[in-house]
């Protein structure tokens, strides 16, 4: 059978990204450009900034993804762009890019949601992996269990009520002054402290999600003891957020009997998150190689090859979608 290239382009927040898959699970090219070190001056993303940013790299990251590739514009089969969800001004400088690419190589464009991107970042990694299983979604903006009831039907079964995972590691980062983005300060300072300090923990009925009671929880602890050893603080918040994560992950296996369990988005790179759910007891655990845990192109490639083997084709009229939810 002939091979099937899929260029992806990601802008939905600070990484212009780029990247050419085959047959979706072979990264034959994988280019990012972030912007982290222009938004950590303000602390987190200034969406303006990041638009104007995006605008400045898009033709050079897609172009070195291409020559990387070392493929021909002919090659590729179709373009897969970021459409949703995320900055609205982000999405838009990518997603105009892929539309111009598929009006002149007269190659189909195909809208691709981001949270089903990251959650095909393990069809990259793990070749083995296949439908159906159970995706705890956990990254900057979203932070869901997911029912991958086939590579593009999907069931949401739980969701966060108020912040996402990552919203709550940096908001926390930020109010313990580690820096932006504080997903990886607080990894690693995380890593030299002891679980010492009691932080709530709210308990739903059903799978849905809360961690602001733990970031406010967090913010009064420090606020009243800024001395207090920094490292143990981290990891009694790896360890409660770890904690919810994984009691939730249970009862959804109890409810679907499904022992596949795929982790995904930003937050599945921390070391101390990863360690809890590799210590469940029979199920199988997929998680994404670290590299492909945060914002790339490669994961929209593999998610959007699905899409175009199922022919979900956009046409040019396709808009961006800052809140679009999953199919
Ligand atoms: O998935 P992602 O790139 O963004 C969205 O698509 O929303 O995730 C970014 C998030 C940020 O909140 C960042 O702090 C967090 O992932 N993150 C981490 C780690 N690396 C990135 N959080 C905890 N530990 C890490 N090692």
């Amino acid at each position: 059978m002939k091979d099937t290239y899929i260029l992806g382009i990601e802008s939905s927040c600070d990484e212009t990204a780029a990247a050419i898959v085959k047959n979706g699970r072979e990264v034959v090219s994988n280019v990012i450009n972030t912007q982290i070190d222009i938004h950590k001056v303000y602390g987190g993303v200034v969406p303006e900034i990041a638009s104007r940013n995006h605008i400045l790299n898009i033709s050079e990251v897609v172009k070195t993804a291409i020559s990387d590739a070392k493929i021909k514009m002919s090659n590729i089969d179709a373009v897969a762009c970021t459409c949703g969800p995320g900055l609205v001004g982000a999405l838009l400088v990518g997603l105009s890019y892929g539309k111009a690419l598929s009006f002149a190589l007269n190659i189909p464009l195909i809208g691709t949601n981001h949270i089903e991107g990251h959650i095909a970042a393990n069809y990259i990694t793990h070749k083995d992996l296949k439908p159906p299983f159970l995706c705890i979604m956990m990254s900057g903006g979203n932070t869901q269990i997911v029912h991958i009831k086939d590579y593009t039907k999907f069931e949401i079964l739980g969701r966060t009520k108020d912040d996402a995972v990552g919203e709550a590691f940096d908001k926390v980062a930020r109010i313990m002054e580690l820096g932006y983005p504080g997903g990886p300060k607080i990894d690693e300072l995380g890593k030299k402290g002891k679980a010492t300090i009691e932080l709530p923990k709210t308990h739903l009925d059903n799978l849905d999600f809360s961690f602001s009671g733990i970031k406010t929880a967090v913010m009064n602890i420090y606020h009243k003891n800024p001395e207090i050893n920094k490292e143990d603080l981290c990891k009694s918040f790896e360890k409660t957020v770890a904690d919810i994560l994984i009691q939730n992950t249970k009862k959804a296996i109890e409810l679907t009997g499904i022992k596949t369990i795929v982790i995904a988005g930003g937050v599945s790179a921390n070391s101390y998150i990863r360690n809890e759910f590799l210590k469940l007891n029979n199920i199988k655990i997929y998680m994404p190689d670290l590299k492909l845990c945060t914002d790339n192109a490669a994961m929209i490639a593999s998610a959007g090859y699905y899409d175009f083997l199922e022919g979900k084709i956009s046409d040019l009229t396709l808009n961006a979608q800052p809140d679009l939810k999953m199919k």
